[in-house]
């Protein structure tokens, strides 16, 4: 009998990208069949939110200190807010007779597989009970009304993903996406919470059932396919209140109304990947008694920054094109952005595991550094052990003194960066770009569902590195398609201690003129 882990471990292994040929994805994409990119329940009470795009005082670089933001009060705007700057609608982009939106989150392939619920009890400004929050109309809808009311109050914010949406585009490797984007979507919660001056706690300790019969994900009210698999849970934790009575919460949930059907996304379903039902399975978390992980803060380098955060969060985007003709972008931004993915900052706070992700860097254009391959171990017990199972030439030279940052060899890696992250030239028209290496094997055999937790990590670092990005006032864009072992054989790995999980790159963005911008919720203009 296949153990858990091992599915897991072989489902990573055949959904690698090789330079000889990609992971298994559909022969054709039939774009006009393309998955509804908003979820509706049809039948339940809409409640709509205040009208979106309110500003906030706080400063973008403030964040850093988010203690000092005066908490606002917890009323249905603020609370629309949240999610506003977190899952909302950031533009509309235009292209001949083709329309999208974006989002404050960012999502492979704009295919947006993450879903947000918010729980709220005790509150006098909502009703009691779960609702489903639909980003496109900027509106919750009320799946269950609480018949029993917890006497505290409570904000509980819930994501969950849906696997076909990003396996619809890109086959079996999708599962891996819909991770990195909840760790996304965890990270855009972080940043819309701090600007309101509340904390974020991630409750690390539920199971996913337990999620999933709060969101009610294991309800009958899903299309075959289209399901919804719990991720994560999250409390605002706005008055530092007393440890969440679970069962409480889940008896309201098991004794309130719900109503509601999800509507079809659509699509025809075509192709089925049932190596992700598989590995969803295997790697689904237990409850567990998570121990608390916590670093003292360290702030090293201050941001420059002079913008707001709401500004920051909702002019996020991903650059399609660099300028490979820009100058070096400054090395003190180029350090206060790896300064900003380190795990002692505010933003990994609600972080709950130690952390496993290490970045390996392919400089191409940053003031004052030799071209080459960089490594910034994110916690020093890793430092030796990533010597160790890289290539023996590295040099691992702290170069320096406040940053964990390390050159290991000097060289133009341009063209070998583009060639690993599947030939895309925002991977060498860049200032850098870069690799998420894991601690994998051993992470993995402690407990299979951690398969998920390092991908979120990586989502988390990439929404970092996203929003640091445009505080310089340059650009990011998340590389989900690489050449996995390609990878390792560069840098030295020879087995699964290491696995290199998420790519990013930024730089100078060069902006495609033929799209038009249009403003995110224009098509709620009569919202009062
Ligand atoms: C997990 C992940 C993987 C991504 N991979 C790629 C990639 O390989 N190449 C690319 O050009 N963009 C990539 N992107 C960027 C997305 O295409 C982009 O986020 C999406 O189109 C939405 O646009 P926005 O980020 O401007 O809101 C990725 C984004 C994420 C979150």
């Amino acid at each position: 009998m296949i153990t858990q882990t091992e599915t897991v471990l072989n489902y990573h292994n055949r959904t690698k990208h090789r330079l000889e040929r990609y992971a298994k994805g559909p022969e054709s994409i039939d774009w006009e069949d393309q998955p509804d990119q908003f979820r509706r329940f049809s039948g339940c009470e809409i409640v709509s939110l205040p009208k979106p795009g309110a500003e906030l005082e706080p400063s973008f670089a403030g964040l850093d200190n988010p203690e000092f933001i005066p908490a606002k009060p917890f009323n249905l705007a603020n609370t629309g807010l949240l999610l506003e700057l977190a899952f909302g609608l950031s533009a509309w982009k235009q292209f001949g007779p083709s329309r999208w939106a974006l989002r404050c989150n960012p999502s492979s392939g704009n295919l947006h597989p993450t879903e947000a619920y918010l729980i709220s009890a005790g509150n006098d400004f909502i009703k009691s009970g779960v609702y489903h929050y639909v980003s496109h109309d900027h509106s919750l809808e009320q799946r269950c009304r609480f018949s029993d009311n917890l006497q505290d109050s409570l904000i509980l914010i819930g994501l969950s993903s849906v696997h076909w949406r990003e396996a619809w585009k890109y086959g079996e490797r999708a599962y891996r996406y819909c991770q990195h984007d909840t760790g996304h979507a965890l990270g855009a919660l972080r940043y819309a919470a701090a600007a309101l001056g509340w904390p974020v706690e991630l409750l690390a300790e539920w199971s996913d059932d337990n999620i999933a019969r709060l969101l009610g994900l294991d309800r009958d009210d899903f299309k075959k396919q289209e399901h919804e698999f719990p991720d994560i849970i999250c409390r605002i934790n706005t008055h530092a209140n007393k440890p969440l009575d679970i069962k409480a919460l889940l008896e309201c949930v098991q004794s309130g109304i719900w109503s509601g059907k999800a509507d079809s996304l659509r699509a025809y379903h075509m192709y089925k990947w049932p190596v992700i039902d598989e590995v969803s399975i295997a790697a689904s978390k237990p409850e567990t008694d998570e121990p608390e992980w916590r670093k003292a803060r360290q702030q090293v380098f201050k941001s420059s920054c002079t913008k707001t955060a709401t500004e920051i969060i909702r002019q996020r985007r991903s650059a399609q094109q660099f300028d490979g003709k820009m100058p070096p972008m400054p090395q003190a931004d180029f350090y206060r952005m790896l300064a900003a993915v380190l795990p002692v900052t505010a933003a990994f706070e609600l972080w709950r595991w130690p952390p496993k992700i290490h970045l390996f860097i392919f400089v191409h254009r940053v003031e004052g550094l030799i071209p080459g391959l960089y490594a910034l171990p994110r916690h020093d017990d890793a430092v030796e052990k990533l010597q160790a199972a890289t290539l023996a030439d590295f040099d691992w030279q702290q170069i320096s003194e406040a940053l964990p940052l390390y050159h290991l060899y000097s060289g133009d890696c341009k063209q070998i960066a583009k060639t690993l992250s599947c030939h895309q030239p925002i991977a060498s028209d860049s200032a850098f770009s870069l690799g998420m290496v894991a601690e994998f094997g051993d992470t993995i055999a402690t407990a299979p569902w951690h398969y998920r937790r390092l991908f979120w990590e990586c989502g988390l670092i990439g929404q970092v590195l996203y929003l640091e990005a445009e505080a310089a006032d340059i650009r990011g864009t998340g590389i989900g398609c690489y050449f996995d072992d390609s990878v390792h054989e560069i840098l030295g790995f020879k087995d699964e201690q290491f696995q290199s999980l998420y790519h990013f790159t930024v730089g100078m963005p060069l902006e495609d003129k033929r799209l038009e911008t249009l403003p995110a919720y224009e098509h709620l203009k009569n919202i009062v």
